[in-house]
């Protein structure tokens, strides 16, 4: 099964944190959104970045846009401060009205310093640690077992 998975990780590189380990697992090539432009050749796509105002990064959001993702399986993963997979439902959402069929969602929580939270030295510190990585690890090898 050949699979990519595109992350953006703006803030404090938690996301790729996740995507790392997900490409080792799932043996994917990864790439930031700028770099992808033709995934005819995958069979498998996983989209990932850290939340920000409820919304994966803007590049992950633009790339699904333009691509053609009709029938084609996919995933979708994020880090926040909550932590919470519900924030993943726009990403969903979009990648079905385009046709792409959704087979995962993971979410965890990741080190959060934005505005006031850095007068607090930030929330979710140290995440995602080695247990969300384990996670996310049998999450990606669970793709495996479903195709
Ligand atoms: C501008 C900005 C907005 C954010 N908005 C949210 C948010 O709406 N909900 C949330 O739970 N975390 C929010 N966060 C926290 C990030 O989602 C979290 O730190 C995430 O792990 C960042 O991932 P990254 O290091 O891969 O970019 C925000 C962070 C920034 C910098």
């Amino acid at each position: 099964m050949k699979t990519l998975i595109v992350c953006e990780s703006h803030h404090h590189g938690n996301t790729m944190k996740v995507a790392l380990r997900m490409a080792d697992a799932l043996s994917a090539d990864l790439s930031s959104a700028a770099d992808v432009a033709d995934v005819s050749g995958y069979d498998l796509i996983g989209f990932g970045s850290g939340i920000y105002f409820n919304k994966h990064h803007e590049e992950i959001l633009n790339l699904v846009k333009r691509l053609d993702l009709s029938g084609k399986r996919v995933f979708v993963f994020s880090t926040s401060g909550m932590g919470f997979r519900l924030l993943n439902r726009g990403l969903l959402k979009m990648l079905k009205e385009k046709g792409a069929v959704p087979v995962g969602s993971f979410a965890c929580r990741g080190y959060d310093t934005f505005g006031p939270l850095k007068t607090i030295g930030g929330i979710a510190r140290r995440h995602p640690n080695e247990n969300d990585l384990k996670k996310a690890e049998a999450f990606a090898r669970g793709l495996v077992d479903q195709s």
